[in-house]
C-alpha cells in the first residue's frame, strides 16, 4: 500500500514565456523545477533550472542529488539544451558533458542514453525538442510508479513493529517522489504504523540528518537520528531489525555502490545477523561491468570533510581524502528490492529480462 509523500522533488514546468529558446516553432518550452537540497533543512525552496549549463551545475553542486533524481535531471537537462541548440552533433556533445557532472550514479548515464536515442532517431529540431521533453516527463512520471512498486515488494520483508536502519537519503528527495529505501519504509508504515526508522547522520554531507529526517518528519513517520559510528552499538542491543539502503550503481555480480559508510553498515549487519537490503530501480543496474571493482567512485571536495557549516573543524594543514561512495560486496546483501520483485544479488541481471 502506498503512503503518499508530500514532497515533489523535481518536475518539468511548461512556461513558454519564461523559458529561453532560440528555436522557432510551437513546441512547448519549459524548465525544470526542483527542491534546492543544498538549503535543507533550513529552507524548503524550489529553484527553476532554465538552461542546460545550469542543469550541469545543479547536478554537480548537489542542488539535486540521489541516483534516480539525477537521472531525471539529466533527461530534463538534455531537453533544456535542445531549447538552445538545434544542431544534432552539438546536442550530442552536450549529452556527454551533462553525463560527466557526477560519475558514480549510473541512472544519469541511463537517462541521458535514452535522450541520445531520441536525438539520433531524427526529425526537425522542433520535433526532437518535443520528443526530448516528452521523454523527460515520461521518465519523471515512471520514477514514482517504480518507487511505489519497490516499496510494496520491500514492505513484505519488514517484520511487524520493525526498526529499519537506513544510511544517506534514498527517499522522495533522492527520486522524483516516494523513494526507494524510504519507499519501502513508506509502504511498510502504511500497513503497520508501529514501524520506525533509525537514520544515520551520513557524514560528510549529512544527507541522513539534513534530508532523511526532514522528509520522514514531514510525512509523520517516526525517525531517530544517530551518528554513523553508532550503528553497531544499536545492532548489538537488538534495536535494529533490518537495514534498507539505496544504490547508485549495481554491478552484474550484485556488488552495490552507495553513499560512503554503507559498506561499514553492511559489515556490522552481517556480524549481528541482521538482514541488509538494497532497494533500487533496475535502471541502477550496470550490466556492462562484472563487479564493483569497476564502479567509478566520485572524489569530492576536501572542504566537505574539513568544514561543517562553513567552519573548519580540523588542523588546516591536515591531509584529506573524500570518496563519495563505497561498494558493498554482494555477499553482504540479503536481497535487492526492485520494481520487479526481490532478487538475490547474483540474479540481478537475469531479473532485468523478466
Ligand atoms: O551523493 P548523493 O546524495 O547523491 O548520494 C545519494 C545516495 O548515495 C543514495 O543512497 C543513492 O543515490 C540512492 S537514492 C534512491
Amino acid at each position: 500500500m502506498a503512503l503518499e509523500s508530500k514532497i515533489k522533488t523535481i518536475f518539468w514546468e511548461v512556461n513558454e514565456a519564461d523559458a529561453p529558446s532560440t528555436l522557432p516553432g510551437e513546441a512547448a518550452r519549459g524548465f525544470s523545477r526542483m527542491v534546492d537540497q543544498t538549503l535543507l533543512p533550513y529552507e524548503y525552496k524550489y529553484v527553476d533550472i532554465k538552461t542546460g549549463d545550469a542543469m550541469y551545475d545543479a547536478i554537480q553542486t548537489m542542488i539535486v542529488r540521489g541516483a534516480p533524481a539525477i537521472g531525471v535531471a539529466g533527461a530534463h537537462g538534455v531537453a533544456l539544451y535542445a531549447q538552445e541548440i538545434s544542431d544534432k552533433a552539438e546536442l550530442l556533445k552536450k549529452c556527454d558533458y551533462l553525463e560527466s557532472s557526477r560519475p558514480t550514479a549510473v541512472n544519469l548515464r541511463w537517462a541521458i542514453e535514452q535522450q541520445r536515442g531520441v536525438i539520433k532517431s531524427g526529425g526537425t529540431p522542433e520535433e526532437i525538442l518535443t520528443a526530448l521533453r516528452e521523454n523527460a516527463i515520461k521518465l519523471q512520471e515512471e520514477d514514482i510508479a517504480i518507487n511505489k512498486k519497490i516499496g510494496d515488494f520491500g514492505a513484505a520483508v519488514v517484520p511487524k513493529g520493525a526498526t529499519i536502519l537506513t544510511h544517506c537519503n534514498a527517499g522522495a528527495l533522492a527520486t522524483v517522489g516516494y523513494g526507494t529505501a524510504l519507499g519501502v519504509v513508506r509502504s511498510a508504515f502504511a500497513n503497520d504504523p508501529t514501524v520506525q526508522v533509525f537514520a544515520d547522520e551520513t557524514r560528510p554531507r549529512q544527507q541522513g540528518a539534513r534530508i532523511t529526517t526532514l522528509e520522514l518528519v514531514m510525512d509523520g513517520i517516526p525517525v531517530t537520528l544517530i551518528t554513523d559510528g553508532m550503528c553497531s552499538y544499536f545492532m548489538k542491543k537488538g534495536m535494529i531489525d533490518l537495514v534498507v539502503v539505496g544504490a547508485d550503481r549495481i554491478a552484474a555480480n550484485g556488488d552495490a555502490a552507495n553513499k560512503i559508510g554503507t559498506y561499514t553498515v553492511a559489515i556490522a549487519a552481517k556480524y549481528h545477523n541482521i538482514p541488509f537490503y538494497v532497494a533500487a530501480p533496475l535502471s541502477t543496474v550496470d550490466a556492462s561491468i562484472k563487479s564493483g571493482e569497476q564502479i567509478p567512485i566520485e572524489e569530492r571536495s576536501h572542504e566537505e570533510v574539513t568544514h561543517i557549516n562553513g567552519k573548519i573543524v580540523c588542523a588546516p594543514e591536515v591531509n584529506v581524502i573524500n570518496p563519495g561512495f563505497d561498494v558493498t560486496p554482494a555477499e553482504l546483501i540479503t536481497g535487492i528490492i526492485t520494481e520487479k520483485g526481490i532478487f538475490q544479488p547474483s540474479e540481478i541481471t537475469s531479473s532485468m529480462a523478466l
